[in-house]
């Protein structure tokens, strides 16, 4: 199926209400229309659907900033909750709809797709469902209680002109037609847009500067950067354009990121304390084998969502490129190496699991500017407006 064409197909018209995406409830004169995705943009960035209110979907994933979490002082989000965090790094939304639901290829023998960092969801219906019970998240005890917002929140004229007029009256129905709504806004163009500089590149309406095209070669070249066996960035032969991700899995060997909130959650939210190890696919697949693996994630937007790594590990593209690079070699960049001594190549801390260990990456042997121009490239993958 061309999955583009069922993203726009489903999109027609949104775009004059997204401009209108407030909190105020839409004219009556509007609603008559009213589609499950313009209902879904009105929720993602509803705070009232939290508990208590005052945290939407959209405060973790900002539309200004590719649809992820805006908060650059944490490497994971906080929950409604102060001082409440998840383990992991906040995803982009963009582009998630074109992400597989979770299975075993037989001819790349490797488990591909599934949504969140570990493949846990098998649809963004089933994915909606996660933020808004996670007690580090929008903290909602039940789906009682989401439906009790809905039916008094400001969107409940738009979810019955879009759903039936007695679309809220039973709590099953009422929160499957949410995670329909959230679902469908996240199907429509805005969250894939194929607009980068790198889009119209292929398109040859523009240009690559020196040192993004040395950044491109690097990439896609089997003997240096690599990148492009697991973050392919070649149009398919129908023409699609590069997801920049095979939707495969892999432990790179990021290290525990000791500064992660997470682990100072009381005994209730983090039962295993300091000893938390983020097993990834092996949880999903309860299979010691997968321990330590996460999907390999678009880099579409690159440039807008640092920190990088699942566990938001790295501040900067710089510093994650250098931990690709170097891995297994040690670096001067490494954050307890001695900055009196430059020269000194440190150890990178160890991987949080070590048996499942990738080893296409880790000793890339890249110079320093090969590292600047593979950043200049990436930063060409971010859409524009
Ligand atoms: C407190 C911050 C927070 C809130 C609120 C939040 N998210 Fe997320 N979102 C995250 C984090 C963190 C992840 C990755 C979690 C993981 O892998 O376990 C994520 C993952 C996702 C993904 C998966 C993307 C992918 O590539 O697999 C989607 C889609 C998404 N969120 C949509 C939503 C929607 C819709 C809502 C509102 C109902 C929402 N989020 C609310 C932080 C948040
Ligand atoms: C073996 C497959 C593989 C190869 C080769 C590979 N990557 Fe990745 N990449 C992944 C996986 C898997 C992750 C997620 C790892 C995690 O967070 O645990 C990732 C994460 C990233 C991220 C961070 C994304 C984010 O949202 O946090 C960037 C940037 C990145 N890769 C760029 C590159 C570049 C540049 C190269 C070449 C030098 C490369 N990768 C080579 C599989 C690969």
């Amino acid at each position: 199926m061309d999955v583009h064409a069922a993203i726009g197909s489903l999109a027609l018209g949104l775009a004059g209400v997204l401009g209108a995406c407030t909190q105020s409830p839409p004219e009556p004169s509007a609603l008559a229309s009213t589609t499950p995705a313009q209902v879904g943009a009105l929720l993602f960035s509803d705070p009232s659907l939290s508990e208590p209110v005052g945290q939407a979907c959209a405060d973790c994933h900002d539309p200004r900033v590719a649809f992820r979490d805006p908060e650059a002082d944490h490497s994971t989000s906080m929950g409604v909750v102060a001082g409440r965090f998840g383990s992991r790094n906040s995803q982009s939304a963009m582009y998630a709809a074109l992400v597989p639901t979770l299975h075993y290829d037989p001819e790349a023998a490797q488990t591909v797709g599934g949504l969140f960092w570990d493949g846990r969801a098998d649809s963004l219906e089933d994915q909606a469902n996660g933020p808004l019970m996670n007690p580090l998240e929008m903290a909602n005890p039940s789906t009682q209680v989401v439906v009790d917002k809905l039916r008094l929140g400001p969107n409940a004229a738009a979810f019955r002109a879009a759903f039936g007029d007695d679309a809220l009256d039973e709590v099953d129905g009422a929160y499957a037609h949410m995670t329909a709504a959230l679902a469908a806004y996240e199907r429509t163009p805005t969250f894939a847009p194929f607009s980068s500089k790198y889009d119209h590149y292929l398109a040859g309406t523009a240009a690559l500067n020196a040192s993004e095209k040395r950044g491109l070669a690097i990439f896609e070249d089997p003997a240096r950067g690599n990148c492009a066996s697991c973050h392919p960035n070649r149009p398919s032969a129908a023409g699609a354009p590069p997801m920049f991700t095979t939707y495969a899995y892999a432990n790179l060997g990021i290290p525990t990121y000791a500064n992660n909130l997470f682990y100072e959650q009381p005994q209730a939210l983090n039962p295993d304390g300091a000893a938390y190890l983020d097993r990834g696919l092996g949880r999903t697949l309860d299979d010691v084998r997968e321990d330590g693996e996460f999907r390999t994630p678009t880099l579409r937007n690159i440039g807008r969502t640092a920190p990088y790594g699942h566990n938001g590990y790295f501040a900067s593209l710089a510093y994650f490129l250098d931990f690709l690079n170097t891995r297994d070699t040690g670096s001067t960049e490494v954050g307890t190496c001695s900055r009196a001594k430059a020269e000194v190549r440190c150890a990178w801390p160890a991987p949080e699991v070590a048996a499942t260990l990738d080893h296409h990456v880790g000793d890339l042997k890249l110079s320093e500017s090969d590292i600047d121009d593979l950043v200049a490239f990436l930063e060409t993958l971010d859409d524009v407006e």
